[in-house]
């Protein structure tokens, strides 16, 4: 399988519930390496750039609101496959729908405040981790 990097977001609802090692650690047990982590309080221009795609959707201001509303950590995630199976960790969009164990099923509590993000194909992946790291800011470790 190939090797991919994808870009995860611990949002700000799951770092206010003291969530993020433990989410990081289900990164880890499932062989994601971490290869790039920081914590960061996003601006509004920052947020409503990451999800620009989304401009036109009636839940955007919360979106960004919610996004800006406390410190999240975003980490570059590589292995086998990291793209989809971050997506298959985090669980749907909506908790409700969410297969118990996945992190949303376990921490998100709304479909507006759902613990993390995670790019959801290729181009996504690569334009959404140059939005937030340079190249020297992520190690890759073999
Ligand atoms: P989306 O890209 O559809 O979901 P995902 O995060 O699973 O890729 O939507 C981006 C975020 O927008 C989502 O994580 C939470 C928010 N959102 C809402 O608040 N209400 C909604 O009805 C949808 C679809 C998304
Ligand atoms: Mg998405």
């Amino acid at each position: 399988m190939a090797q991919e990097r994808t870009l995860s977001i611990i949002k700000p609802d799951a770092v206010a519930k003291n969530a993020v090692g433990e989410i990081i650690s289900r990164f880890e047990k499932a062989g994601l390496q971490v290869v790039a982590c920081k914590m960061v309080s996003l601006s509004q221009e920052k947020a409503e750039g990451f999800y620009a795609e989304h401009r036109e959707r009636p839940f955007f201001n919360d979106l960004v609101s919610f996004m800006t509303s406390g410190p999240v950590v975003v980490q570059v995630l590589e292995g086998d496959n990291a793209i989809a199976k971050n997506r298959e960790l985090m669980g749907a969009t909506d908790p409700k729908k969410a297969e118990a164990g996945t992190i949303r099923a376990d921490f998100a509590s709304s479909i507006d405040a759902n613990a993390v993000h995670g790019s959801d194909a290729p181009e996504s992946a690569q334009r959404e981790v140059a939005y937030f790291f340079s190249d020297e800011e992520i190690c890759p470790r073999g």
